[in-house]
C-alpha cells in the first residue's frame, strides 16, 4: 500500500522539457528556441558584467551576513525598482501613494498579487491574453481565483493586434474582474498595442470598473529604454489608476535563477497602506516566509550606483539590439530563401519572442525534424538566433512550409 498510489501523472512544462530534450540531443547543429533566456552571438548564456562586480563588492563587504531578511524583503531593492518602473518624477511617488514588496520573480510576485487580489479585495474572475504566457492560469487559479477568462488578443490572420475583440471582451468583463496585461513584449506573440490603443484599453477599464494588473518581464529588454518600455503602466498611473504591476529581473539582469522580482502597488488612499501591507505580510510568512537576499542586494547595489547604473543601461541595449538585429536578419534569409508566405511581421513584433505563425504540426516538425527546439504554438524565442545559426533556422522554416505547406 502506498498513501501515493492515486496520484495522477501531470503533464509537462513544454518550455523547460524542450531545454531538457535539446541538451540531451547531439546532432550537430541543433539550435534551442524554446525558453526565454538571453544568449550571446555565440549562443552562450551572459552573466552581465555588472552583476560580476556586484557580487564581488558583496563577496568582499564583510558587514553583510546572513540574517533573515524581513518579510517584505529589502526595502532599498522594492523602492528602487518601484521607482525605475514608474519613473524618477512619477507623481504617485512623490505623494507616496506607492510602494514595492520584493518577491521571488516575476511568477512569485504574480503568486503574491493574486492571492492578495483573491483573499483581501475579493476578485473571483481573471481576464488573461489569448494567447498568453502559459503559467498565467496555473497561478492565479492556485492562489485562489474561480474563474479564468480570455480576452482576444492575436488575430492569426493579419498577425497582427485584435483590438477590437479585445474591447469588446474588456466591455463584456464583469466589474471588479482582474485583467493581466502584459506591460510591454508581449509573450508569446511579440505584438503589443500602441500608444493610441492603450489609450483606448485603459478607458474600458475605467469604464467597466475593471483591475489592471501588469506583469512587467521585459523593461527596458524590449527596446533598449527603460522609461519607453514603462509607458503603458505610466500612462495608466497618470490616469489615477489604482494597480499592481509584477516585476521580474530575470530577463533585463540576466538573474534568471536568483528568483528576484518586485511586486509594485499604487493606490489612491494612502491611509490603506500599512493595512495593504500586513495582508501581503500574511501572505509571504505563510508561503515561504521570507525571501532570499541575493539576488535583492546586486539589483539594489547597480540601481544605486551612478556609474554601474549607466553600464547595465548599456547592457540592455547590447541585448536588446542582437534581437533586433537578428529580426532582420531572419526575415531577410526567409525572404531570399522565397518561403511561403508574409515574414514582415518578424521585425514588427518586440522583445523576446516572435509568434512565427507555424501551426502544430509545423512546429513539432521543426523540432523532430530539424533540431530547432520551438514551442508548439509556433513561439520562438529570438534570443536563440545567432548570426551562425540564422541561416539554418531559415532554411529549416523554409523546408517545414514546403513539405507541409496545406495547414499553413
Ligand atoms: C518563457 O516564457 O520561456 C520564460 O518566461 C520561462 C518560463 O518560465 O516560462
Amino acid at each position: 500500500m502506498s498513501w501515493f498510489s492515486e496520484v495522477q501523472q501531470g503533464p509537462p512544462i513544454e518550455v523547460f522539457q524542450l531545454t531538457k530534450q535539446f541538451g540531451e540531443d547531439d546532432f550537430p547543429q541543433k539550435v534551442n528556441l524554446g525558453v526565454g533566456a538571453y544568449r550571446t552571438e555565440e549562443g552562450k548564456p551572459w552573466v552581465l558584467p555588472v552583476v560580476r562586480t556586484a557580487e564581488k563588492a558583496l563577496a568582499n563587504d564583510d558587514s553583510l551576513n546572513k540574517e533573515y531578511f524581513p518579510v517584505l524583503g529589502m526595502d532599498l531593492f522594492a523602492s528602487s525598482a518601484t521607482k525605475m518602473l514608474l519613473g524618477e518624477d512619477s507623481p504617485a511617488l512623490a505623494e507616496n501613494r506607492a510602494f514595492g514588496v520584493q518577491t521571488l520573480s516575476g511568477t512569485g510576485s504574480l503568486r503574491v498579487a493574486a492571492e492578495f487580489l483573491a483573499r483581501q479585495v475579493g476578485s473571483t474572475v481573471f481576464y488573461q491574453s489569448k494567447p498568453t504566457w502559459e503559467n498565467h492560469r496555473l497561478v492565479f487559479l492556485n492562489a485562489g481565483f474561480k474563474e479564468g477568462r480570455e480576452y482576444r488578443y492575436w488575430d492569426a490572420n493579419k498577425r497582427g493586434l485584435d483590438i477590437e475583440g479585445f474591447l469588446e471582451d474588456l466591455r463584456n468583463a464583469p466589474e471588479g474582474a482582474v485583467i493581466i496585461l502584459h506591460a510591454v513584449a508581449h509573450n508569446p506573440t511579440g505584438c503589443d498595442p500602441t500608444q493610441e490603443q492603450w489609450q483606448q484599453i485603459a478607458k474600458v477599464i475605467k469604464e467597466k470598473k475593471l483591475f489592471p494588473l501588469f506583469d512587467s518581464a521585459y523593461q527596458g529588454f524590449a527596446s533598449g529604454d527603460l522609461d519607453k518600455d514603462a509607458w503603458a503602466i505610466r500612462y495608466f498611473v497618470s490616469q489615477g489608476f489604482e494597480l499592481v504591476c509584477t516585476q521580474s529581473f530575470a530577463k533585463n539582469f540576466g538573474l534568471y535563477n536568483e528568483r528576484i522580482g518586485n511586486l509594485a502597488v499604487v493606490t489612491n488612499n494612502t491611509a490603506c497602506i500599512p493595512a495593504v501591507k500586513s495582508q501581503l505580510t500574511l501572505i509571504i510568512r505563510g508561503m515561504y516566509s521570507n525571501p532570499p537576499s541575493h539576488g535583492a542586494r546586486i539589483v539594489s547595489y547597480v540601481l544605486n550606483n551612478k556609474e554601474l547604473y549607466e553600464q547595465w543601461r548599456d547592457h540592455i541595449r547590447v541585448m536588446s539590439s542582437r534581437i533586433i538585429e537578428m529580426r532582420k536578419r531572419l526575415r531577410e534569409e526567409l525572404e531570399k530563401l522565397n518561403t511561403p508566405g508574409d515574414w514582415s511581421h518578424i521585425t514588427q513584433q518586440i522583445g523576446m519572442f516572435s509568434y512565427t505563425g507555424l501551426n502544430q504540426e509545423q512546429s513539432m516538425h521543426m523540432v523532430k525534424q530539424h533540431h530547432v527546439y520551438m514551442l508548439k504554438s509556433g513561439r520562438i524565442s529570438m534570443c536563440g538566433i545567432t548570426p551562425n545559426n540564422v541561416g539554418y533556422v531559415a532554411k529549416s522554416i523554409c523546408e517545414t512550409l514546403t513539405t507541409l505547406p496545406s495547414k499553413y
